[in-house]
């Protein structure tokens, strides 16, 4: 039996190569880039950082390894031009001036954080709820093409991979009850929206055929819904693609381990067999 670590072998490797390989970063600075990008994410887990690094520290000298290779890159773009998004940020213009630096540092940045643990997550933890429900796995893999997409809208409700976000009341509201201030501080909690009893059926379980399913683990629209959503339902649906194809005997083998912290609660490690 041949057993791996599928969050280290698999479900961490995608995401950060898709957003490389959309940004443009040549194929010698993936390895860094990619490795930066996990090392944000994981800053806050005591057991991967270097002996006396704190996790600001680890995390700001991260940001810097981003931010180079990003700006390095648009500017490398503004000559020479190509069809990669660096390209795209190389030609933008904000009230009529280039992009600056401190944007492109920022924008790499914010892309390397959003779009990774968060595909990440997802992945791990449907291949967990696939494993735990063979039910559901069967009636996805009985007609995989026209079951995905629908399933990928589940695999996000039901890992709702980013628990909550901040946001500053623009206007006086009631809500639920409560009574909510302008400028008042909100805590959004996508997890608790994703289980909610009055819009779904049995919040609790995995269910792929789930219609509607108006889940909010994209974010609830609005201007912040997540900018890389496309990319995320293209990454789920090739990786869980070619998993069925090509190992269609992947199954979990133990317990899943979790990371948590003050900033999140995240799965670090699933131990699966390919055969
Ligand atoms: C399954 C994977 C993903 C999940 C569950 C997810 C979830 C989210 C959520 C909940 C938000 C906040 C939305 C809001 O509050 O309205 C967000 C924002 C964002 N996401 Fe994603 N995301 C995923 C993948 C990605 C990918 C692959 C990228 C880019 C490559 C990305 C880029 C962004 C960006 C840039 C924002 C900020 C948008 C803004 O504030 O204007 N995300 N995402």
């Amino acid at each position: 039996m041949s057993e791996l670590d599928f969050v280290a072998s698999i479900a961490a490797k995608l995401p950060m190569m898709t957003i490389a390989d959309m940004l443009g970063v040549p194929e010698s600075h993936v390895e860094t880039f990619t490795q930066a990008g996990d090392a944000i994410v994981n800053a806050q887990d005591d057991t991967l950082r270097p002996p006396g690094v704190s996790a600001a520290q680890y995390m700001y000298q991260q940001i810097q390894v981003l931010y180079e290779i990003g700006i390095d890159l648009v500017q490398f773009r503004r000559s020479h031009p190509s069809d990669d998004l660096a390209s795209a940020v190389a030609a933008a213009e904000i009230d009529g001036r280039l992009v600056t630096d401190e944007e492109i540092g920022s924008l790499t940045v914010l892309m390397s954080v959003a779009g990774n643990d968060t595909t990440k997550q997802t992945t791990t933890l449907s291949v967990l709820a696939l494993d735990r429900n063979p039910d559901q796995k069967a009636w996805l893999r009985d007609e995989f093409d026209g079951r995905i997409m629908q399933s990928i809208d589940e695999f996000v409700r039901y890992s709702s991979p980013v628990i909550q976000f901040a946001r500053t009341a623009t206007r006086g509201l009631e809500l639920g009850g409560q009574r909510i201030a302008a400028g008042d501080k909100v805590a959004v909690f996508y997890c608790s929206g994703n289980r909610d009893e009055s819009v779904f059926d049995d919040p609790h379980r995995f269910v792929l055929s789930r219609d509607p399913n108006p889940h909010l683990g994209f974010g609830g629209g609005g201007m912040h819904f997540c900018l890389g959503s496309t990319v995320a339902r293209a990454e789920l649906r090739a990786l869980f693609s070619e998993m069925f194809r090509q190992l269609p005997h992947l199954h979990v083998t133990g317990e899943p381990e979790f990371v948590h912290s003050d900033l999140f609660h995240a799965v670090k490690r699933l131990p699966v067999a390919t055969n």
